[in-house]
């Protein structure tokens, strides 16, 4: 008889009472998965979409209260003319597509970034996505698109000074927890857990501020070849990680260091 498959065992492994509450991803490798096949870089990034609709599938079924993928940087803008259209494009198709399925899974869809600046028609279906499923309970995805750590920050310090200007906040009163209330996922926890694949170490202006105590899972996977089992592996893996933010592990004696 045939034994557990590599799901099978990953879930059996799994605590479901200590899943993170937010999770994080980097999509990153599409290009390359591409270019290994002989394929233009954007047959790559139609293909993560499929890994994308896996993992939004993974998370509700596993009941993940946060997901937030990073899909368009304020860099991307540098990626040739059609490249970047194609990318808008993709994301005008996934919402239309995915619209029944991510309202009827109770997913809250979330955009997160500088979206004024997106062009119209990717405007409009974010619009539409938003408003279809404002009032879902499950699933929040925070769609990074046109997103910066540092414009994030940027757009944070303004907020903060118009009001210390307004007289409506003194700059005293400033501390962390303002800050967290005016970027743009204000309200949300931070990720547990970061997920980049393709090999690359490197945080790329994600959520500079967030990801100050997030556990970092790295894969040599492209993205458009990650699946569900790749995120069942990074969570047993992040269930055996000790997370100290700083403080000293449970029972250890005093000795020296920041901590990490
Ligand atoms: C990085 O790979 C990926 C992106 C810039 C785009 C991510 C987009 C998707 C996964 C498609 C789904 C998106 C939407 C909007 C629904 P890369 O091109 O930098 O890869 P490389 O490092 O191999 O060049």
């Amino acid at each position: 008889m045939k034994g557990p498959g590599p799901e099978e065992a990953l879930l059996a492994q799994l605590d479901r009472s200590r899943l993170p509450r937010h999770v994080a991803i980097i999509m990153d490798g599409n290009g390359r998965w591409a270019q290994m096949r002989g394929l233009p870089r954007t047959y790559g990034h139609r293909a993560g979409v499929e890994s994308l609709r896996e993992v939004v599938r993974a998370c509700v079924e596993l009941g993940i209260k946060y997901l937030t993928v990073y899909a368009f940087s304020t860099e991307n803008w540098k990626r040739p003319r059609e490249e970047v259209n194609e990318l808008m494009d993709l994301l005008v198709e996934y919402l239309y597509k995915e619209i029944e399925e991510l309202a009827a899974n109770n997913v809250n869809l979330h955009p997160i970034g500088r979206l004024q600046d997106l062009p119209p028609h990717a405007r409009e279906a974010l619009e539409m996505a938003v408003s279809r499923t404002r009032h879902n309970t499950g699933l929040v995805l925070n769609l990074a698109l046109n997103y910066g750590g540092r414009s994030e920050l940027v757009d944070a310090v303004r907020a903060l000074a118009r009001l210390v200007k307004e007289g409506m906040l003194s700059p005293e009163e400033i501390d962390e927890s303002t800050v967290a209330a005016h970027l743009y996922t204000a309200g949300q926890p931070d990720p547990d857990l970061l997920i980049r694949p393709s090999g690359d170490f490197r945080i790329s202006n994600f959520l500079l501020w967030q990801l100050s105590y997030t556990e970092f899972w790295l894969t040599p996977v492209m993205w458009p070849d990650f699946r569900r089992v790749h995120l069942l592996q990074a969570l047993v893996d992040f269930q055996r990680r000790e997370r100290r933010f700083g403080g000293l592990s449970r029972g250890e004696v005093s000795c020296c260091g920041t901590g990490s």
